[in-house]
């Protein structure tokens, strides 16, 4: 599962940034300029103590004030020259780094829209809502802080032990003493604080699929009056975001702890094996001012590398998050093949297809075990069976939703695995049990089932579909539905959804139980509407009451995972027990019970 945290021991976090270069590369002069800028910054800040020790020995020693007023000048230029540098390189840096986030965030975005809808059904999609916001700021923010921070300290701190060793190399080796230890810890710390980083991010995932679940599903929430127990799963899971939250605070605490006070024990004792070579002459005044300051100057490098490494580990466990997602494979694109000129005609035909989800148990029955069935260009077939035996998952497999894992659906003789996807879903329009409309008009939901159909195909589809009721709507068609627009109702959703997949006059339509919500007046209409355009296609319908199945020419019962008979509505009514049954609605009042088998 994509939850599980990834095992740290395979896992180099430097391996993971570098994946980070091809978004850095664009912009790579700009960065590289922003970090020798800082560069220049961070080591102009360690010529002050030169000059102090120039001020020491020589203004301060020989009581000369215009010498003493020289050197407050040098100083000042120096700290204005610093804060300019730093400013120029916030500036040279920050709307790059917002154009490499902004590129990622739209990478992800396009990839998940080209993901199968087996990788949707498996991931939460809190997990790839946090990937795509939290994960991604905090990789924007490693590019322009630690990256930056640990080369320009890096070379802070190489460039201070090159002055420290210059004024006196014993008292160097003082202050240098303490760096192995720290590295050590460093590490250890590192390490650990993968995990903890790792679990924290994933622990935001789930937290975000729980907020968005409950939003989602904010009437079953309210309906069921379960506003109590989603809360207290919240903060459980908040709960337990907070442990490891603090859990990382504490690693943190603990290592800073050590990686101040350790350089801190080091600098007292340079100060006083210092301050006692300055008595025995060995050493200027002079000399150890510079020498105490530069090593002053040089705590910041030192204390802010732990979380510095802290937040690249973070960064690298956000991109390791995120290539996850960009890792899956999307739907490929297959290479034209020839026709599948297996003499199979015209028509959708369906040969000895066999499906079986991907995240299915094993030893499990294939949802779709043997389909053979052949549909006729211009025929409209009903699917019927009794619920939970696959007549969704059979509809899918015709726009490819889900890929057979046996057998082969054929559109005019041509294979669906063959074919060009944006060709296959021209072809094939589908409108699904649950109706879906996005955050846009009226009209730009229809619309979303043809390129370039315009005013005249909406009205043709809504008058199709029978949703005039859209011309009475605050703005008519530019009204706005969906999540933030006007809640339209159930059998209006449908109405809708049905127009869309009818607007672009496709060649094949595959019909969900389109007109399950409808009462029966409207259903009426707009199954006479509804005839007028089967008349012109190839349909395949799920049907579940017999009203719908008379739209259709011919009717398939699916049945233990086969089509297990075909014929007209009153051959099969006559001749097969369980679709009499699943016909009479019989079953609603348990009167009759059907031979077991027709449920898988
Ligand atoms: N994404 C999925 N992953 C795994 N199994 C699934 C998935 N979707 C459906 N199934 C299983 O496949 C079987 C068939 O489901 P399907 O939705 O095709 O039934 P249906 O005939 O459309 O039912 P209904 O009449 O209730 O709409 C069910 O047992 C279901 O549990
Ligand atoms: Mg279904």
């Amino acid at each position: 599962m994509p939850e599980e945290p990834a095992e740290s021991t395979d896992r180099s976090a430097v391996r993971s940034l570098l994946r980070l270069w091809p978004y850095v590369r664009p912009v790579r002069v700009r960065w590289i300029s922003a970090a020798l800028v800082a560069i220049l910054a961070s080591c102009l800040a360690l010529v002050i103590p030169l000059i102090l020790k120039w001020m020491v020995d020589g203004p301060v020693a020989d009581r000369d004030p215009g010498g003493v007023w020289l050197g407050a000048l040098y100083l000042l230029l120096l700290g204005i020259a610093e804060a300019a540098l730093f400013g120029l390189r916030r500036w040279l840096v920050a709307r790059p780094l917002a154009g490499v986030e902004a590129s990622m965030r739209a990478d992800l975005y396009r990839h998940l829209q080209r993901l199968p809808v087996a990788f949707h059904d498996r991931w939460p999609s809190g997990q790839l809502l946090s990937r795509g916001t939290t994960d991604l700021m905090l990789m924007r923010m490693f590019l322009a802080f630690p990256l930056t921070f640990l080369l320009v300290n890096g070379t802070t701190i190489l460039v201070g032990f090159v002055i420290l060793f210059a004024q006196d190399w014993s008292l160097g080796l003082v202050l240098l003493a303490p760096a192995v230890p720290l590295m050590v810890l460093c590490s250890l710390f590192e390490t650990k604080y993968a995990l903890v980083a790792r679990r924290a991010q994933d622990q935001v995932g789930d937290l975000t699929t729980v907020v968005e679940e409950s939003v989602l599903g904010i009437r079953i929430v309210k309906g069921f009056g379960r506003n109590r127990s989603q809360a207290l799963a919240f903060r459980a899971l908040a709960q337990r975001l907070r442990a490891t939250e603090l859990g990382k605070a504490r690693l943190l605490a603990g290592i800073w702890a050590l990686i101040t006070a350790i350089p801190e024990l080091a600098i007292g004792a340079a100060l006083v094996l210092g301050t006692i070579e300055v008595a025995d002459g060995g050493l200027s005044a002079g000399t150890l001012v510079a020498f105490l300051s530069t090593a002053l100057a040089l705590r910041w490098p030192v204390e802010s590398i732990g979380f510095l490494l802290a937040m690249s580990q973070e960064s690298a466990t956000a991109a390791d998050r995120y290539f996850e997602v960009m890792d899956v494979a999307e739907e490929p694109e297959p290479a034209p093949r020839e026709e599948g000129a297996g003499g199979s005609g015209q028509g959708i035909v369906f040969e000895g297809v066999e499906f079986r989800y991907p995240d299915a148990e094993p030893g499990s029955p294939a949802v779709l075990a043997r389909i053979d069935l052949r549909i006729r260009p211009g025929e409209t077939m009903a699917l019927v069976g009794a619920t939970g035996s696959g007549k969704t998952t059979l509809t899918a497999l015709v726009p490819r939703l889900h890929d057979v894992t046996g057998g082969r659906i054929l559109l005019d003789g041509e294979d669906v695995a063959g074919m060009e996807r944006s060709r296959l879903r021209e072809l094939v329009s589908v409108a699904f049990e649950e109706p879906t409309l996005f955050s846009a008009t009226v009209g730009e939901n229809v619309l979303m089932g043809a390129q370039g159909a315009g005013g005249q195909e909406l009205r043709r589809a809504l008058s199709v579909a029978q949703a005039d009721f859209v011309h009475e709507l605050p703005q008519g068609v530019d009204t706005q539905v969906g999540e933030q627009g006007l809640s339209l109702s159930g059998g209006q959703r449908q109405r809708l959804a049905l127009a869309r997949a009818v607007v672009g006059g496709p060649r094949f339509l595959v019909l969900d139980d389109p007109l399950s919500a409808l009462d029966v007046h409207t259903e009426t209409l707009v199954e006479a509407a509804l005839r007028r355009v089967l008349e012109e296609t190839t349909a395949l319908v799920v049907a579940h009451r017999p009203s719908t199945v008379m739209l259709a020419d011919r009717v398939a019962l699916l049945s233990g995972g086969r089509i297990s008979a075909v014929g007209t509505h009153q051959e099969l009514l006559r001749s097969n027990a369980e679709y009499a049954w699943l016909m009479s609605g019989a079953h609603d009042t348990g009167v009759l019970v059907p031979e077991e088998g027709n449920a898988r």
